[in-house]
């Protein structure tokens, strides 16, 4: 006889215990574990090994697939970070903090997707149906032919799409979601995670392709267990800074294409708008003369985007100085400080680092390594970088300078923006750009040298 029991579940890692315990036992975080509802636990009768099940279709590796169809929104930011179009039968699920855009940007997709042919419904938890059609007329999409719904009972919602055989389902969102089937409240981990299953397990089985907009909780993860994101085939992030207008969506994991692939957009008084060129949007506010200030030549997914860095030395009163960044890893900023003092003799003790992302991007590339230590330089130095240079190369802690992928389109972007001078590492595929005139160093200590005439 099945025991149903209340069980437990971690909010972190979606590991289930029968007791509840201030540390999850599976991944050690502290006050994640929560109450699930009727979930039943221990054997069941007829267990698995006694099989009734079907026998699975096998198919062999050298079977062919034709190519996926995919359908274009026309939207090419969205397209291109979905890998090139939406991809038919395929669960996605959208990330991002409350208010940064989702619901704006899905509801301008469903309008675009159903030009292009879908049959689009737009299912939301949170506004009601009168609100979402506001928007949408706000946004000029008042003609759009998408279906909306208000509703956050899953059968429900399951039973709509039987009937109306939709090729594209919005779900905003994931957490106003209930399934009766469980007891516990919209929003826990075990309704996200039984919400989830059933609606892209659903629209598979119907060919039906299926968004779910998710929630960002304060630590940076999506609200509710990881497991969701393995449930579904792309995961995308919306991102992007308060006080900016422009944000980004970040495909984190794609089943159907690059997983670092980066759309632009900037939220204006009517929606949404795409950046086409945003390396010219991030430089905008750049001044030539500023100290402690950098360009980087980078590579988001399959596209290159130069970016400022910028940094701040000050003295400091603490016992132990100041290291504060945005929009770059810590972690790395500490080492490269590290190897500056221990392989080019410029030391940081007693100084206070500010270290910032122009325009609010994020950065996550090691690419970027020599451009913030050039950045930090420049700064300790009180010495401005020569103007129109780009700067790019990994630090190793033994102070060298490793090649980095995709030269050529670096220096492309970075001659389209009227820069014609670029550093970077020796070594790796060599690139030549007519108007860049390169100069390759093989350790950071060079680099000093030749850039700022000191060690
Ligand atoms: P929204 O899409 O509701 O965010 P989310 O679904 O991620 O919570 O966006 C809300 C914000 O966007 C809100 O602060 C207002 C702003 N906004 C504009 O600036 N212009 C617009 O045309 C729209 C629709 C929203
Ligand atoms: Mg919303």
């Amino acid at each position: 006889m099945a025991k149903s029991t209340t069980s437990y579940s971690c909010s972190a890692c979606g590991n289930v215990t029968t007791k509840w315990s201030g540390r999850c036992e599976a991944c050690g975080e502290w006050n994640t574990i929560v109450e699930d509802g009727g979930l039943s636990v221990g054997p069941k009768k007829g267990s698995i090994g006694g099989m009734k099940g079907n026998a699975i279709k096998l198919t062999d590796l050298a079977s062919q697939e034709a190519p996926l169809p995919r359908t274009h929104s026309g939207i090419d930011e969205l397209d291109r970070v979905l890998g090139g179009g939406l991809v038919p039968a395929s669960a996605i699920l959208v990330g991002g903090d409350p208010g940064i855009g989702k619901s704006t940007l899905l509801l301008q997709a469903a309008a675009r997707f159903s030009e292009a042919g879908l049959k689009v419904l737009y299912i939301s938890g949170e506004e009601a149906s009168a609100q979402v059609r506001m928007r949408a007329q706000r946004l000029g999409l008042g003609s759009a032919n998408v279906q909306l719904g208000a509703d956050t009972n899953l059968r429900n919602i399951l039973t709509t799409m039987e009937t109306e055989k939709p090729d594209l389902v919005i779900i905003d969102s994931i957490q106003t979601m209930w399934a009766d089937t469980v007891e516990s409240a919209p929003g826990s981990v075990s309704q996200v995670r039984s919400a989830a299953h059933e609606l892209t397990t659903f629209a598979k089985r119907k060919g039906a392709s299926v968004i779910l907009v998710g929630h960002v909780t304060k630590e940076g993860q999506i609200a509710g267990p990881r497991v969701v994101e393995h449930m579904v085939d792309t995961v995308l992030y919306f991102e992007g800074e308060r006080g900016h207008q422009f944000r980004i969506l970040r495909a984190v994991k794609n089943r159907f294409g690059a997983s670092d692939e980066i759309g632009v957009f900037e939220m204006s008084g009517h929606g949404l708008e795409e950046v086409k060129n945003p390396s010219a949007l991030f430089l905008t506010d750049r001044e030539n003369t500023v100290t402690g200030a950098a360009v980087f030549a980078g590579i988001e997914g399959t596209r290159p985007v130069l970016v400022e860095f910028q940094a701040l030395v000050a003295p400091s009163h603490l016992s132990q100085p100041r290291r504060t960044v945005v929009g770059w890893d810590s972690g790395r900023l500490s080492m490269i400080l590290a190897v500056l003092e221990a392989r080019a003799g410029i030391a940081f003790s007693g100084l206070d680092v500010y270290l910032n992302v122009a325009g609010g991007m994020r950065v996550n590339e090691p690419a970027a390594d020599l451009a913030v230590a050039a950045a930090l330089l420049s700064a300790r130095e009180n010495t401005p970088l020569s103007e129109n240079c780009v700067v790019f190369g990994e630090l190793s802690l033994s102070g060298a300078l490793r090649a980095v992928a995709q030269t050529e389109n670096r220096l492309k972007e970075a001659q389209k923006l009227g820069f014609t001078r670029a550093i970077g590492p020796v070594g790796g595929k060599q690139a030549q750009v007519s108007g860049i005139d390169m100069a390759q160093m093989s350790d950071i200590a060079s680099f000093v040298v030749e850039t700022f005439g000191t060690t």
